[in-house]
């Protein structure tokens, strides 16, 4: 009989992207899906680190599959992920009837890992110091993947963060930064393009400076040949980056954007993060220039206080923040921009806080997401506590944050009534299901009414008649193109 598997995702796009990857693996092995946790033989939880009570979460989810497998004794139960990386003794004291245990710099092997764990009946923990840069194989995307939406790819470009934001747990966990090559991305938009993908996004915890590290691995291959031809093809930038033998010292970012944006088939472009302090001009041309780039920019605010923002070691002021953001402005046409930020960071004074207030009036937020700031041990503000910032006015803080992002957001929102938006469109609206809802190429949500049945993946012209601070809703006015990819059938094992 077929054994089933199920993967449950706690976190951001970079860990979903993995859990793709470790469906992907699982399929390849002959596992076939389920969503029920009772008839599942191996349940994989992928975990999350990046804010608080994320080991709350796994644990009590840690404690209900308990009581599954002792009903199901044979049921296998796999914890990965970023939790997985920094606590893996924790994890296995704490729960002993976990089976095997791996980190971030290892997910290809977890297929690997189970067969070890059937093997011996006894638990497995693999977690690696870092990830090994010369195997292309590493990178997540170019493992076998299970797509959770057949016309929507995640396309890792780079892994790590060399950056050491005082509050962020992710270099910890994830390592330092490892640019994926060039070609290898491009040919895995290619393939995607090839199976119906049309949207893509490229995925890294700091874009801008993807290539910075492939710099340093070409000299060294340059000191030893002299020539540029000994070079590994899968490093090359295509046309955009060697133009008559004469090449940049590096691929940029805008560089990939450009060849990505190229791509046949490729409708949309996304991608996330950039770092303020490496917003380049390159970049800004590119998203003006290429169209299948979509016009939004998220960009982390993290706060408003340049003493804030200094302690967080963020490598720009508030003028600093504000001047790019005029400048991406400037340059991209209709420009959505979302961004992130943190309230209650150790130390900060109401008069920070009304800093923060202030930039983010100013930046006119299409949204922003809103956290409160929680002490990851282990992270450099961990040892403020001294300075913590006092729950209730951390709360308090929010809700007034809230009230200003949801202001613009409203504002934006409404200023697109009247207008025709393309969408994309991901299916029918969950709470009117005769409804269906896609994505501007803004990223908002629209629910519109179909009067034909509408596939996920279509793309549709919208006039917008009504918005509100979370969505826009609208009237269908024409369909642009079907979707390219074919509809993944369960089958069902007998
Ligand atoms: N506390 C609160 N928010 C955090 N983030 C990262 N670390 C923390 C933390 N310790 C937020 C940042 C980042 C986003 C992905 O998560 O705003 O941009
Ligand atoms: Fe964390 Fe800063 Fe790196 Fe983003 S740039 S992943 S916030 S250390």
């Amino acid at each position: 009989m077929t054994k089933r598997y199920l993967v449950r995702t706690f976190g951001c796009q970079m860990n979903e992207h993995d859990s793709e990857r470790l469906a992907g693996l699982l399929e390849a092995d002959g596992y076939a899906p389920t969503t029920e946790v009772e008839d599942a033989d191996v349940v994989v939880l992928n975990t999350c680190c990046i804010r608080e009570n994320a080991d709350n979460k796994l644990y009590g989810t840690l404690g209900h599959l308990k009581s599954v497998k002792d009903r199901h004794p044979g049921m296998e139960i796999v914890v990965a992920g970023c939790l997985a990386q920094k606590d893996q003794e924790v994890v296995a004291e704490r729960a002993p009837y976990v089976d095997v245990v791996l980190g971030t710099h290892n997910v290809h092997r977890a297929v690997e890992l189970l067969h070890e764990h059937q093997r011996t009946g006894r638990p497995v923990l693999e977690i690696l110091s870092e990830t090994v840069a010369e195997d292309h194989e590493l990178f997540p995307s170019a493992l076998p993947v299970v797509r959770e939406s057949g016309h929507s790819a995640w396309v890792t470009i780079q892994i790590g963060c060399d950056n050491s934001c005082a509050f962020c747990i992710v270099p910890a966990v994830r390592g330092s930064e490892i640019s994926r090559p060039f070609g290898d991305v491009v040919a895995e938009v290619e393939r995607a393009a090839a199976d119906g993908v049309t949207q893509v996004t490229l995925l890294g915890q700091n874009v801008n400076s993807f290539g910075r590290d492939l710099t340093l691995r070409l000299r060294g291959d340059d000191a030893t040949t002299g020539t540029a031809t000994a070079v590994d093809p899968a490093f090359l930038a295509g046309p955009a980056w060697v133009a008559d033998g004469a090449r940049r010292p590096r691929p940029l970012f805008a560089d990939l954007l450009r060849s990505v944006g190229d791509v046949p088939g490729i409708r949309r472009v996304r991608y996330t993060s950039p770092h303020p302090k490496d917003l380049r001009p390159e970049t800004i041309a590119a998203m003006a220039d290429v169209p299948a780039v979509c016009e939004h920019l998220h960009l982390p605010l993290q706060s408003g206080s340049d003493r804030i923002l200094a302690a967080m070691h963020r490598g720009y002021t508030a003028d600093r923040y504000l001047e790019r953001l005029a400048a991406a402005r400037a340059g991209i046409d209709d420009l959505a921009v979302t961004t992130d930020i943190i309230v209650g960071f150790p130390g900060e004074t109401d008069a920070d806080f009304e800093a923060t207030l202030q930039v983010a009036a100013e930046a006119r937020y299409d949204n922003a997401f809103t956290f409160v700031y929680s002490p990851r041990p282990g992270t450099e503000a961990a040892g403020l506590a001294d300075a913590a910032v006092p729950h209730d006015v951390a709360a308090d803080r929010m809700a007034r944050l809230r009230t200003v992002v949801e202001h613009s957001s409203r504002q934006d929102h409404e200023a697109r009534v009247g207008r025709v938006e393309e969408v994309l469109v991901e299916g029918p609206s969950r709470r009117d299901p005769q409804r269906l809802t896609g994505r501007t190429r803004h990223n908002r949500l629209v629910h519109f009414a179909a009067d034909e049945p509408m596939r996920a993946g279509t793309y549709a012209t919208v006039l917008v008649t009504g918005a509100s601070t979370t969505n826009l809703v609208g009237d269908p006015v024409e369909v642009l193109a079907g979707p390219a990819h074919r509809t993944r059938i369960p089958v069902s094992a007998g």
